[in-house]
C-alpha cells in the first residue's frame, strides 16, 4: 500500500476500501506517511465526501490507534456529553455534576478552546489548585468519590485523531463532516461511555453555521454511536448569540456556580435542564429530577467534591481580570443581534483564548454581556463589559464587535431563535 494510490482514490471521488483506510491511519499515527499526504488526503475528503461505511469504517481505525478505558468497575451507568463547540458555552460545568447527583456516573474528557471558542479544562483551570491532567487511576477515584470528574483526555486516547486534528487546524480542513464525526466519536467511543449525548452546535459561533449540515453531521454522529453500541442522542441548538451572560474563563465558572446555587441565566438553566434529561435517559434513569438536583443543592455538593478530588478551593474567590470597558447601546429599542462569532471573537483577543496551542490564556479575560437578543434596551444603557489584564487589547477587542455584530432595532416582531431546534436520536 502506498500514501499516493489513496489519496488518487479520494481525489477522484473513489470510496476508499476498509484496506486502505486501515492502512493509511496506522501508517500516518506511526509517522510512516508524511503530513503533506495526510493534508492531500484530508483535503480529498473535505471536497469530495465519505460514505457512511467510508466514516465507520475510519472511526473505528482511530480507536484502534490507541487505548480504550475501561469503565467496567463502576456500579453506576455511565453518561457523558460533548458539545461540538461554540461561545459562552459553560454547560460542561454545571451538567456534570448535576447528572452525578442523579444517579449516573460522568466521566468527562474535555479539551481546551483555540481560536474563537472556549474550553472547559481553560476554564477550570481558574479555579486555584485544580488539575486537569490525571491519571486514569485517579480519574477512577475522582469518579468514586464525586461521581463526576471532569479532565484531559490521555495521549493513549484515539493518538491518530490528536494528529489529525492538530494538522487539520493548519490546513482549513477541519470543516469536513466525515473527519469532524470520526474524530469526535473515536474519542468518546474509545473513552468507553455507554451513553452519550451530543450537542451540536448551529449558528455563527459554531463551526455549522446552517441546520442542513448541523442535522448532517448530528445524523453521521449519531449513527456512528449507535453502530457501537453506545447509546447515542444529538439536540442542535442555537449558537447564533452567546450562551447565557459571559464568555471567558472565570466569568463562566462563576456563571456556573449561579446556576448550581439554583439561579443563572435562563438560556443555560434551559440547555444544561434538556441535557441532563437526554443523559439521564439514555443512561436508563428517565425517573430522576435534574430540576431538583439544581434545586436542592445536591448538585452543587457532586460539584464541591469534585473541584476539591482534583486538588481544586471550591472556596476560593475566582480571578478577576484587572481592567474593564462598558460598551452602551447607542441608540433605543430591541436588540435583535448580538453575534455570537464577533463576541468569541472579542474574548479571544481580550486574552481568554489562545492562538497556539501552547499559549497561555488569561483566567479573568472575556466579555460579559448585559443583554440578550430579545430584550429592550435604551440609548446609553450598558450592553457589555470587555474584561483584561492587557488593556492595550481593548481596541483589537473592540474591532470585533463593530459592523452588524450588534443590532438594535424597532422591530416589534422581533423573534429570538428558539435554543433547542432539533433532537435526532
Ligand atoms: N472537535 C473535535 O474533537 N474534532 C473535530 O474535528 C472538531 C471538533
Amino acid at each position: 500500500m502506498d500514501a499516493i494510490s489513496v489519496i488518487r482514490t479520494k481525489r477522484d471521488r473513489g470510496r476508499l476500501s476498509d484496506a486502505q483506510i486501515d492502512w493509511i491511519v496506522d501508517a500516518y499515527t506511526r509517522g510512516e506517511v508524511a503530513d503533506e499526504q495526510m493534508s492531500a488526503l484530508a483535503m480529498a475528503i473535505l471536497l469530495n465526501g465519505m460514505e457512511r461505511e467510508e466514516i465507520a469504517r475510519w472511526t473505528a481505525a482511530m480507536i484502534a490507534s490507541g487505548e480504550r478505558m475501561d469503565f467496567s468497575s463502576l456500579t453506576r451507568p455511565t453518561a457523558d456529553k460533548h458539545s461540538t463547540g461554540g461561545v459562552g458555552d459553560k454547560i460542561t460545568l454545571p451538567l456534570a455534576p448535576l447528572v452525578a447527583a442523579c444517579g449516573a456516573a460522568v466521566p468527562q474528557l474535555s479539551g481546551r478552546g483555540l481560536g474563537h471558542t472556549g474550553g472547559t479544562l481553560d476554564k477550570l483551570e481558574s479555579i486555584p489548585g485544580w488539575r486537569a491532567h490525571l491519571s486514569n487511576e485517579e480519574m477512577l477515584d475522582v469518579l468514586g468519590e464525586a461521581g463526576c470528574v471532569i479532565c484531559a483526555a490521555g495521549e493513549g486516547l484515539a493518538p491518530a485523531d490528536r494528529k489529525l486534528y492538530a494538522l487539520r487546524d493548519v490546513t482549513g480542513t477541519v470543516e469536513a463532516i466525515p473527519l469532524i464525526a470520526s474524530s469526535i466519536m473515536s474519542k468518546k467511543i474509545a473513552e468507553g461511555t455507554d451513553s452519550l449525548v451530543l450537542d451540536v452546535k448551529v449558528g455563527s459561533g459554531a463551526f455549522m453555521k446552517n441546520l442542513d449540515d448541523a442535522r448532517e453531521l448530528a445524523r453521521t454522529m449519531v449513527g456512528l454511536g449507535t453502530d457501537h453500541g453506545v447509546r447515542t442522542v444529538a439536540l442542535l441548538t442555537d449558537m447564533s448569540t452567546p450562551l447565557g451572560l459571559t464568555a471567558g474563563n472565570a466569568l463562566e465558572v462563576r456563571e456556573s456556580l449561579e446556576v448550581l446555587a439554583g439561579g443563572g441565566p435562563a438560556d443555560v438553566v434551559e440547555l444544561t435542564l434538556a441535557l441532563a434529561r437526554e443523559m439521564l435517559d439514555a443512561a436508563g434513569l428517565p425517573d430522576a429530577d435534574p430540576a431538583k438536583a439544581l434545586a436542592d443543592g445536591s448538585a452543587m455538593d457532586h460539584w464541591r467534591r469534585m473541584i476539591a478530588a482534583q486538588g481544586g478551593d471550591p472556596d476560593a474567590p475566582l480571578p478577576v481580570a484587572r481592567e474593564r470597558h462598558t460598551v452602551y447601546a447607542e441608540t433605543s429599542g430591541v436588540l435583535t443581534r448580538l453575534d455570537a462569532y464577533a463576541v468569541g471573537l472579542a474574548a479571544w483577543r481580550l486574552g481568554a483564548g489562545r492562538a497556539r496551542k501552547e499559549d497561555p490564556v488569561q483566567a479573568g479575560a472575556g466579555v460579559e454581556l448585559h443583554a440578550k437578543p430579545g430584550d429592550r434596551v435604551t440609548a446609553g444603557a450598558p450592553l457589555l463589559t470587555l474584561h483584561t489584564d492587557t488593556p492595550e487589547r481593548f481596541d483589537y477587542a473592540l474591532e470585533a464587535l463593530t459592523g452588524d455584530a450588534i443590532e438594535i432595532t424597532e422591530d416589534a416582531s422581533y423573534e429570538p431563535t428558539p435554543l433547542i431546534l432539533d433532537r435526532i436520536a
